[in-house]
């Protein structure tokens, strides 16, 4: 329940080691003046900031403002610890289009996905000026952290689509146990850990000299935010030999097929005893690999969603896959592609929601989020 800084070279939220609950939620602006979205990420940013502490979204709190205004704060996570709460910030390319002045400014790496084989985007739930990643280990405390700073963001953004997730599906830190996704597998095995400083550096954090135009991203990272249904019902009467090759992982240990512990090497050569390869070609863990891929690899931190039925009998549930990456046209895209030619997960999955946001360096007090773009 502790409090993450929220200060710092990096935005809290990114390498934090995941936490339990996620609202996250896309903007888009409704004003065409610069100055009232520089206020309002100035307004936020100390929000944020005081939220992430566990006190109230403005020093006057929930009954603050006297008795004839609306409340400083909404109130619904007072008495309520920190709960480990994250409050991370993006901006989507559309941002740049001109309206404030940005078009110049807009990193070459924050351009629009490209649509991939089998996407059944929904606008409703894609795109966005801006987003907002809230975490925390109550999701109370997560969805008071996205209702405050909407809230003060009345007149000047209104809400595009958002996300509620419970049960991360990635551990980003050597320090948690794997958790397991809607398909009741491990998730998060091999992924990019807070850890592995080197690996963050060559596959997470933008350099300096990444993009001459977008110097004010050094220190941040790009989000890739998907929403994947998952047709569990079919997953639920697919054989435990089936689940298994589609993945390339056994599903109780988490093992590579062919190999007997969790974090044991994926060896793509070896043979089944049948004379096949015992991680399939078309397994999901093979066409993700950076060997499959020149040495690519992202940083995984989704979270399980199930939001109500699909009206037709389902749940509608899934997995909102966030990555966080340097550059997008060269990780995220080639990643998806590949698996959307071949995994042999596609029968079991459809990907409904996409959109991606430049996430800036974190801040030093009294500095704003951004503050660096404007
Ligand atoms: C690995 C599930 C979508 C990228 C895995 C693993 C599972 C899994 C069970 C093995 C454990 C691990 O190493 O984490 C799923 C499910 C998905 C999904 C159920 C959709 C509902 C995606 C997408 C991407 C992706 C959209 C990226 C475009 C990866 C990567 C690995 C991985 C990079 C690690 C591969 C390795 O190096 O071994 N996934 N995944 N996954 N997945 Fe996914």
């Amino acid at each position: 329940d502790a409090a993450i800084d929220f200060n710092g070279e990096h935005q809290a939220g990114i390498v934090t080691p995941a936490q339990d609950r996620l609202h996250f939620v896309a903007l888009d602006v409704v004003t065409k003046d610069r100055a009232e979205l520089v206020a309002l990420l100035k307004t936020w940013t100390r929000a944020a900031e005081r939220m992430t502490a566990g006190a109230e979204a403005a020093p006057g709190g929930l009954v603050g403002g006297g008795p004839f205004a609306a409340p400083e704060d909404t109130g619904e996570a007072y008495g309520l610890p920190a709960s480990g709460l994250t409050v991370t910030i993006g901006f989507g390319p559309s941002l740049f289009d001109g309206r404030f002045g940005l078009a110049d400014r807009r990193p070459a790496a924050l351009a629009d996905l490209p649509a991939f084989p089998g996407d059944q985007l929904e606008a409703a739930r894609s795109g966005g000026d801006l987003c907002i990643q809230a975490c925390a280990n109550d999701p109370q405390v997560a969805v008071h952290a996205v209702r405050n700073l909407v809230r003060l963001g009345f007149g000047t953004v209104s809400a595009r689509w958002s996300q509620l997730g419970f049960g991360r599906t990635s551990s980003t830190s050597t320090s948690q146990a794997t958790p397991r996704n809607m398909f009741g597998f491990k998730d998060g095995t091999a992924n990019v850990k807070a850890e592995d400083t080197e690996a963050l550096a060559q596959h997470v954090w933008v350099a300096s000299d990444d993009d001459a135009s977008a110097g004010w991203m050094t220190g941040g990272s790009y989000l890739v935010a998907r929403r994947i249904r998952m047709h569990i019902e079919v997953w639920d009467r697919t054989s435990l030999q089936e689940q298994e090759d589609v993945i390339g992982r056994d599903k109780k240990e988490g093992a590579p097929l062919g190999g007997a512990k969790e974090f044991d090497a994926l060896d793509f050569a070896r043979k089944a005893p049948d004379g096949q390869p015992a991680i399939p070609m078309n397994a999901h863990v093979r066409l993700a690999h950076e060997s499959n891929l020149k040495g690519v690899r992202l940083l995984r931190r989704g979270y399980n969603f199930t939001d109500g039925t699909d009206g037709v009998g389902h749940l509608d549930a899934g997995l909102f896959f966030v990555a966080f990456m340097r550059d997008p046209r060269r990780q995220f895209v080639p990643m998806q592609q590949a698996l959307a030619e071949k995994d042999g997960l596609n029968e079991y999955i459809e990907h409904n929601g996409s959109a991606v946001f430049a996430c800036p360096p974190g801040t030093q007090p009294g500095q704003f989020w951004g503050q660096q773009l404007f």
